[in-house]
């Protein structure tokens, strides 16, 4: 897709189709996600795929009700980023952020990931409400790790509107 419609027709999706997303079809946007930039190349971020009859289930567990609600029918993607690495040497931080690079690598990451699903015929939620502590554990997710978001990936079945975004002089100065 064209790269202006592609960022003009993505939408948070809250409402998807009963209909599965093919295994391979994850499996080439989770690829396009990675050749996002990060830190030193360092690829800290991880992907956790919820897919098939695991789905409801962790959907129950994972997320608030609202958030249920807005993304059944969908795949979920957990990401999650490896703490105490990007921008760390030996142990120490090297700036004033510490582990906010590594959130920031995996908003790169979680941004082409959204793209290219977009790019494929499907629509995503990037969810940031969510249950970390039983993600975790019916994960098994590594303890130095920091959950990040749940990511719903599926077929839209709505069709909702371009929200509005500030105006460019309120959030960028010229100099
Ligand atoms: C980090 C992050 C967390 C979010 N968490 C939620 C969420 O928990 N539930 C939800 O319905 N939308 C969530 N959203 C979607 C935002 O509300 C949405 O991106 C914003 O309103 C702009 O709408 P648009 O994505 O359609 O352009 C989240 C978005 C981001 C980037």
């Amino acid at each position: 897709m064209e790269f202006e419609k592609l960022i003009a027709e993505r939408r948070s999706v809250r409402a998807y189709k009963n209909e599965p997303v093919a295994h391979e079809l994850l499996v080439k946007i989770l690829k396009e996600a990675q050749a996002a930039p990060s830190w030193k190349n360092l690829q800290a971020s991880r992907c956790y795929v919820v897919e098939g009859e695991k789905l409801e289930e962790f959907r129950a567990l994972s997320l608030p009700s609202f958030n249920q609600n807005s993304s059944r029918g969908a795949a979920l993607i957990v990401t999650t980023f490896v703490r105490d690495i990007v921008a760390f040497t030996n142990g120490t931080a090297d700036t004033e952020l510490g582990n906010k690079w590594g959130a920031y690598d995996l908003g790169l990451h979680d941004a082409y990931l959204v793209l290219a699903a977009k790019n494929a015929g499907l629509d995503t939620l990037i969810m940031g409400i969510r249950n970390p502590e039983a993600i975790r554990e019916a994960l098994e997710i590594p303890e130095n790790e920091d959950i990040m978001s749940v990511i719903a990936v599926g077929y839209r079945d709505q069709e909702p509107g371009m929200r509005p975004r500030k105006e460019l002089g309120e959030v960028v100065r010229f100099f």
